[in-house]
């Protein structure tokens, strides 16, 4: 039996282009653990419904022994956490979900993470990674002049949304130095391609009328 990897999130945006390439280029087993909120699309991911090396399991990152029997059973050799809620526009209208899942959920997984760990054999902990996906947005805004952002750049979010990100990634920090648990966060900028839910098109905002009533721009 080849590794596994545990994917959280795989039916969103980034997580859904991630399982696509990972399952084409990597062909190793993927698990994709997803709630499958309004964000999650499994029709992303129809092309691997006869795949045998990708499977699906639905739930809620926040729900603890679903994700620790999973864990079990699984016995992965990594997590690759894309599960979030990621819509800044709507953690202004109600930040709720973005606390729970983002700050609760993540630190559910890592807990969860850190004690399937503990019990690994010694080469196995050795290789084992906890990838945190998170944004730029937890360094808050740049203007046209200032410098970019850099990875020792001061914590500054400015929305409910990279408010919850930046306490994912505080725990993810904490984690590895805490307990050794070997994290690794990213924090990309905005992307656009395909899969993406039309209306978190943040990087290419959708105004077609726009485009096609002012064609000179295009
Ligand atoms: N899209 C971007 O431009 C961008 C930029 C920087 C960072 N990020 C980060 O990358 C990650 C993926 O972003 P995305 O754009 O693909 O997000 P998305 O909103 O498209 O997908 C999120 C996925 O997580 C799932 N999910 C939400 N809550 C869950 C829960 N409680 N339990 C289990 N699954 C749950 C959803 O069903 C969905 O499939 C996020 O962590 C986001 O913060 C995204």
């Amino acid at each position: 039996m080849q590794p596994t990897i545990l994917v959280t999130g795989g039916a969103g945006f980034i997580g859904s282009n991630f399982t696509l390439q990972w399952i084409a280029e990597e062909k190793t087993p993927l698990i994709n653990f997803d709630k499958l909120t309004y964000a999650g699309n499994p029709e992303n991911l129809r092309s691997l419904i006869s795949e045998p090396l990708y499977s699906f399991h639905q739930g809620d990152i926040c729900d603890r022994e679903s994700f620790r029997s999973l864990l079990k059973e699984a016995a992965p050799r990594a997590i690759v956490h894309f599960a979030a809620e990621s819509h800044v526009d709507r953690s202004i209208r109600g930040p709720d979900d973005f606390i729970r899942t983002n700050i609760d959920g993540t630190f559910s997984l890592v807990e969860e993470a850190r004690a399937y760990w503990a019990e690994l054999s010694a080469s196995e902990q050795q290789a084992f990674r906890f990838l945190h996906v998170s944004t730029d947005e937890v360094y808050g805004s740049l203007g046209p002049q200032d410098a970019p952002f850099h990875e020792s750049s001061t914590y500054a979010p400015n929305s409910p949304y990279s408010a919850s990100k930046a306490g994912a990634d505080h725990l993810v920090r904490a984690y590895h130095h805490t307990y050794a648990l070997p994290t690794l966060t990213t924090n990309c900028s905005n992307n656009y391609g395909p899969y993406q839910f039309p209306f978190l098109t943040r990087f290419l905002p959708m105004i077609p009328w726009f485009l096609t009533s002012n064609s000179s721009l295009l």
